[in-house]
């Protein structure tokens, strides 16, 4: 290959100027032209800091200097401007031409515009920055999200556990339920049954008296006789009220009624006489105000004889001589009516308290407890009464609290 083979080829497939040790330029090819824009003339004579980019800091072109007038090949990839402002990036090569004396007669710099390339690396870096951007708010966000998904994982659970406690007392209320049904159905049969012999018995106990007050003269003997008859008819009459009572209270549809606690309270009373005597129960009833409720006189009865009946027997397991059992009647802000019962037996065990109005919870002897007692006692007060019932120890024995709405004035 001759020299001028050389330099054609170096010549069409770079881009090449030559510049005088001023930096004026001597010599463009083509290709120069072409890319920066130049026509040759517009370049000849013109320094090379031409196609300068604004961009580019001085020292580089102070390293570039330094390095050729020390006669060394200067190698950079460097950023330009061509004459329509266009940012041309070159891998440039300024080689000095010495001369015979080793002196420098020349600078011929040889350029490949890398800027395709150099655009493409930019953009790359760009996404690279944005990527690594996304990636560290992605962890974070993340991060975020799982923290809610923790939150909600956690409301789920909560929730599911709630769902699974409504449902296993749904269960229950049904089975109990399905229990009240049932026992409301063999008690409206006693009743039919016990309704025909216990008039047959008024009619026989009435005509007993006929035949007696016709056979005898005595005065006194009748009035003895009387009552005996009387306290018979008491009882008959008792017992078909009863029998109405339990039939009322399986009722689903009955109807509440008004009534004063007062008249419940003596009802009490009047039924557990006989209690009361036999096991030397001291009863103080305090009304701190004369108040009526609504629901049922026979249920809230029941409820207080319960509460009687247990007295009683925490009485006679701890064999307590002196039983002191006092009723306060009184009503709250919110104009609830508030009664109070409490006993001396002692109170009842910190570990079972929270368990005795558990359906079937009974510290007593199967004979003597089903330990339906209290169970029973406070679904009427929230079921028939819409109330409540709590229990605590005081320095005596058991207090049970009951809070029930006041029937209302204009009712
Ligand atoms: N006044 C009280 N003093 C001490 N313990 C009591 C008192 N009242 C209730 N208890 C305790 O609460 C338990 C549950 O009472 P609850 O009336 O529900 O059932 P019970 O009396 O055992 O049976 P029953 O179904 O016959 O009423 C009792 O077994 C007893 O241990
Ligand atoms: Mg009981």
């Amino acid at each position: 290959m001759t020299l001028e083979q050389y330099k054609n080829a170096i010549e069409t497939s770079n881009i090449v100027s030559k510049t005088d040790l001023n930096g004026m330029i001597t010599f463009v090819n083509d290709e120069f032209c072409r890319i920066f824009e130049y026509s040759r003339e517009e370049l000849i004579g013109k320094n090379h800091n031409i196609v300068r980019h604004p961009d580019v800091d001085a020292s580089v072109f102070k390293a570039l200097w330094d390095t050729i007038l020390a006669k060394k090949t200067y190698k950079s990839t460097v950023k330009n401007l061509s004459k329509s402002g266009k940012t041309i990036y070159v891998n440039t090569t300024v080689i000095p031409i010495l001369d015979k004396n080793g002196a420098i007669e020349e600078f011929i710099a040889i350029r490949y515009d890398v800027t395709r390339k150099e655009e493409l690396t930019k953009e790359l870096q760009k996404k690279e920055r944005e990527l690594e951007n996304l990636n560290a708010t992605l962890e974070e966000r993340i991060a975020i999200q799982t923290q809610e998904l923790q939150l909600l994982n956690r409301d789920l659970e909560k929730r599911v556990e709630e769902e699974v406690c409504k449902n296993r007392e749904k269960d229950r209320l049904l089975f109990q339920q399905s229990r009240l049904a049932s026992m409301g159905e063999m008690i409206g049969n006693i009743a039919h049954q016990w309704r025909q012999p216990l008039s047959e018995l008024s009619i026989t106990l009435y005509k007993t008296k006929k035949i007696y007050m016709s056979q005898t003269e005595n005065l006194s003997d009748h009035d003895t006789f009387l009552s005996s008859y009387n306290h018979a008819k008491d009882v008959i009459k008792k017992m078909s009220k009863t029998i109405e009572d339990f039939r009322h209270f399986f009722n689903p549809n009955r109807a509440r009624e008004h009534f004063l606690i007062k008249d419940a309270v003596d009802e009490m009373l009047r039924i557990m006489k006989e209690t009361v005597h036999k096991h030397h129960l001291h009863i103080k009833v305090t009304y701190k105000k004369n108040i009526s409720i609504d629901g049922f006189i026979s249920e809230f009865t029941q409820v207080l004889m319960n509460l009687l009946n247990n007295s009683k027997d925490a009485f006679e397991s701890k064999h307590v001589t002196q039983r002191e059992i006092a009723l306060v009647i009184d009503s709250d802000e919110q104009s609830n009516a508030v009664i109070t019962y409490h006993d001396n037996a002692g109170g009842i065990k910190e570990d079972i308290i929270d368990k005795i109005f558990d359906p079937y919870f009974t510290t007593k002897h199967s004979s003597v407890g089903t330990g339906l007692g209290l169970y029973m006692s406070r679904m009427i007060i929230k079921d028939s009464m819409d109330g409540d019932m709590s229990v605590t120890n005081n320095d005596h024995g058991a207090q049970f609290t009951i809070i029930v709405p006041q029937r209302r004035k204009n009712e």
